[in-house]
């Protein structure tokens, strides 16, 4: 084999060893780079003869041809294989599920209370508000609920110190009533209010926690009756269990604050009444407690249970999981925040 066959042969079979574009470049350079083989071979034709120069020449130009083509190849190749294994590396799979992107979610109570205030808030109710710390006078005595009633002993009221300024007894409001007293008081008639918010009682098992939720309505004007009343808690239950054909059954009941009272169910998927909430007609002392004539005014009110409405329309089985801040939970239960319904 003379030298330039040899050369071609050493490079050609390095061409196949090279694993890498960065090698590829460097056997390019050592063959027919200014300093290569090839190319200093080439130059060494100009001292030959010119019989020498043809002969020579011209197999110096076939291997530098069989070479570039070798190196082209080559270079392809290299090029594909490493394409291939990015492409293995980086496979997507689009059958995976999307990350799962942290987000927040209002909770199914927060969500019922928007959706209750919205509903009244359609037909002209206002949104009022008492504390949660209330003295007696407003959570009982206004409320027709003198010192020695017995609906005193039924409602497991969470009692304070009594307040210093006066020596009233204090307490953890039981129910969202007092609301009205303080609106009464502070308002002329006519009144279109609601109250929704917490409420305590030293109560807990699956259906009673110390502290729950009421909505809270009263109306006050000249000519308010029974039928206003049923009509607007109708309207109420049917928009807010989103069934326009429910069915509503108002019971005779008793509280301190209303006369006549009443218990009102819905008829619940078909067959069975569930008890949803209690009304009546504002007592006419109530009314005097605040100043209203009841000659010239009376008022309807009604309290609900949030929790309660909220587990019938969500399926919800106990009533301690509103309160146990289980992420799980308020991400299956909760609500998308700009969810509107
Ligand atoms: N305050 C009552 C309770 O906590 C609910 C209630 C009943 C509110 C009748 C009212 C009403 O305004 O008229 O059980």
């Amino acid at each position: 084999m003379n030298k330039i066959e040899q050369l071609r042969h050493n490079f050609l079979a390095d061409i196949e060893k090279i694993s890498t574009l960065q090698e590829l470049e460097e056997l390019r350079v050592a063959a027919l780079g200014k300093k290569g083989e090839l190319t200093l071979l080439m130059k060494e034709l100009g001292q030959k003869t010119p019989e020498e120069r043809r002969t020579i020449g011209a197999e110096l130009n076939a291997v530098k041809e069989t070479l570039t083509n070798a190196l082209d190849q080559r270079k392809t190749q290299l090029e594909v294989d490493s394409l291939n294994a990015r492409l293995a590396i980086e496979t997507l799979d689009v059958t995976l599920p999307p990350r799962p992107v942290l987000k927040g979610t209002i909770h199914p109570l927060s969500h019922v209370m928007d959706q209750a205030i919205h509903i009244f808030g359609q037909v002209g109710f206002v949104v009022a508000e008492g504390p949660d710390i209330e003295e007696d006078f407003y959570n009982f005595t206004a409320l027709n609920i003198p010192l020695e009633h017995p609906a005193r002993q039924e409602q497991d009221t969470f009692y304070l110190p009594p307040s210093s300024a006066d020596g009233q007894p204090v307490v953890l409001r039981t129910h969202t009533s007092p609301v009205q007293i303080r609106t009464m008081l502070n308002e002329k008639p006519p009144l279109r209010i609601i109250a929704p918010g917490r409420t305590y009682r030293s109560d807990s098992d699956a259906t009673h926690s110390p502290m729950f939720h009421q909505i809270e309505g009263l109306v006050v004007d000249t000519k308010t009756h029974m039928g206003h009343l049923k009509g607007c808690l109708e309207e109420f239950c049917r928009h807010f269990f989103e069934d326009p054909n429910l069915k509503l059954r108002f019971r005779p009941g008793y509280f301190p604050f209303t006369e006549p009272s009443a218990e009102v169910d819905i008829w619940w998927k078909g067959n069975s009444w569930l008890e949803i909430l209690g009304c009546g007609m504002v007592h006419p002392n109530v009314l005097r407690n605040c100043n209203i004539d009841p000659d010239v005014y009376q008022g309807f009110a009604f309290g609900m249970g949030l929790e309660r409405i909220a587990m019938l329309k969500y399926g919800i089985e106990d009533l301690r999981l509103f309160f146990e801040s289980d992420l799980r939970w308020v991400g299956y239960y909760g609500f998308e925040p700009e969810s509107r319904e």
